[in-house]
């Protein structure tokens, strides 16, 4: 098969990002490369999102888009893959006419025989969620010049009403302690500085049929020489412990940031939701990571328009973005999604032009928190690691310790994509700062702690 090639076209979380990645590099093994034009490729992959219903009906708009390519190129192949892939199963192929093979999340290891089959002209299913899985370490593509992902749970135990997730990512699996810490070390050995850790509830992990928690894994991971940059997402609020908050004050190379849904401000709403806390013990929560880490930035996902949501509700949460000054927001209107417990529940969503009304009210009062706090940054210096060229091809773009974006005038000796550089912020933006940089000299083999001392 060498000779031919795949375009692969993402949607939805980081952990499909690396699913993703997982492909590529199994088909370049075997010779099939990658491109970024769907027209010359002989083999189309859809990494799917099912988590609101906008993502799942663009799924299915793109594969009939990618179906008409078969018209001049009848030997194309077409595989759906991701969360709507594994919903949908078998009901795909007869849906989408020209569609090959499917696969779910869980089945993402076995693409390259997958594709053999097809190939012979099966039409192969794969979905469901296996107890022995593939995972090789090689033949994952390592997109990108700074962040290696690790995955230390896949699927979710949680029953939050509105969410999809448990069904198309199957039950709770943790990786072992030792496979996450073999693959952060080949990361390291590529030459990735920053390590992210991944798991719907990624503070759940428990070391499979051990007494280790994910206290323990992270002081484990920040230890490994090595490790400039180390973050983890996403945190669920009730299973973050003390032990946890002490490790992210103990180390420095962990971010000063912490992704932490909330979902709404107001506890009618969360026990809807089924999330299994109140809104005090998040602030409770909030506080002390505060206390523990100077500088630490929070972001967070909402909800607005949930199933019997009243203004009431809706005031809760503006009061709680007001309390907290989250440094990000990423707010959702409720989607209802297939057969999850949120479409049983006897309360109506509010109409959907009140649901956008409050989601622009949230957007609005976030904008002039955002701006405040990454103006209250102006004058520091940072270490920022560098992202990649600003759009004028001139600037760099990089991230601080607490993952804002910087954009700066790159300097004379020019780091690279990857190098960890001194910045000093002269401007706090909407959504990112401005800054120059000091010094000069890139850092990318200096150890961590010392590199991180001035931060947030
Ligand atoms: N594991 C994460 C969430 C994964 S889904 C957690 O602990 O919260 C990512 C985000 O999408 C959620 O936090 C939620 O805000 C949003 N989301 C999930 N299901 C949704 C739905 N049915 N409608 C709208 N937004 C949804
Ligand atoms: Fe979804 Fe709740 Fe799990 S939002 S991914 S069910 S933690």
């Amino acid at each position: 098969m060498a000779g031919t090639r795949f375009y692969v076209e993402t949607w939805g979380c980081q952990m499909n990002e690396l699913d993703t990645q997982r492909m590529a590099g199994q088909l370049m093994q075997q010779g099939i490369l990658p491109t970024d034009r769907p027209e010359e490729a002989d083999l189309i992959l859809l990494n799917s999102c099912s988590v609101r219903e906008k993502a799942a009906q663009k799924a299915y708009s793109r594969l009939g888009e990618y179906r008409l390519l078969k018209r001049d190129r009848p030997e194309l192949l077409i595989g759906f893959c991701g969360c709507v892939a594994q919903q949908e199963g078998e009901a795909a192929l007869r849906r989408i006419e020209g569609l090959d093979f499917v696969v779910g999340p869980a089945r993402v290891g076995e693409l390259s025989r997958i594709v053999d089959r097809a190939r012979a002209g099966e039409a192969v299913v794969a979905t469901g969620f296996p107890e022995d899985r593939d995972f090789d370490l090689d033949t994952i593509s390592r997109e990108g010049t700074h962040k290696g992902m690790v995955t230390l749970i896949e699927g979710c135990n949680k029953r939050c009403t509105f969410c999809i997730v448990p069904y198309t990512r199957g039950p709770e699996r943790c990786r072992s302690l030792a496979d996450v810490l073999a693959e952060v070390r080949h990361l390291l050995a590529m030459g990735f500085v920053e390590i992210e850790l991944l798991g719907q509830t990624v503070n759940h992990w428990r070391e499979p049929g051990g007494e280790l928690d994910f206290a323990d894994l992270l002081e484990a991971v920040a230890t490994v020489p090595g490790v400039r940059r180390l973050r983890f997402l996403t945190s669920y609020p009730r299973d973050f412990t003390s032990r946890m908050v002490e490790q992210v004050a103990r180390h420095e190379n962990i971010c000063p940031y912490v992704h932490l849904p909330v979902q709404s401000g107001s506890n009618r709403m969360l026990r809807l939701m089924g999330r299994g806390y109140e809104i005090e013990a998040y602030e409770a929560l909030v506080r002390e990571l505060r206390a523990a880490r100077r500088g630490l930035a929070l972001s967070t996902d909402l909800i607005v328009g949930f199933p019997g949501e009243t203004d009431e509700d809706h005031q809760a949460t503006l009061s709680l973005v007001e309390r907290i000054r989250f440094a990000q927001i990423f707010a959702f209107k409720y989607s209802p999604r297939p057969g999850t417990p949120a479409t049983r529940l006897s309360l109506e969503p509010p109409a959907d032009e009140v649901a956008s009304r409050r989601l622009q009210e949230i957007f609005g009062l976030q904008r002039g928190i955002q701006k405040e706090l990454n103006e209250e940054l102006v004058g520091r210096q940072m270490e920022v690691l560098v992202t990649g060229w600003g759009r004028d091809g001139r600037s760099l773009d990089g991230r601080t310790p607490c993952h804002r974006v910087i954009h700066f005038d790159a300097g004379a000796s020019g780091p690279r994509p990857g190098d960890l550089v001194r910045v000093r912020v002269e401007q706090g933006l909407h959504h990112s700062l401005r800054g120059h940089r000091v010094g000069s000299g890139s850092s990318p083999s200096s150890p961590s702690r010392r590199s991180l001392a001035i931060v947030p």
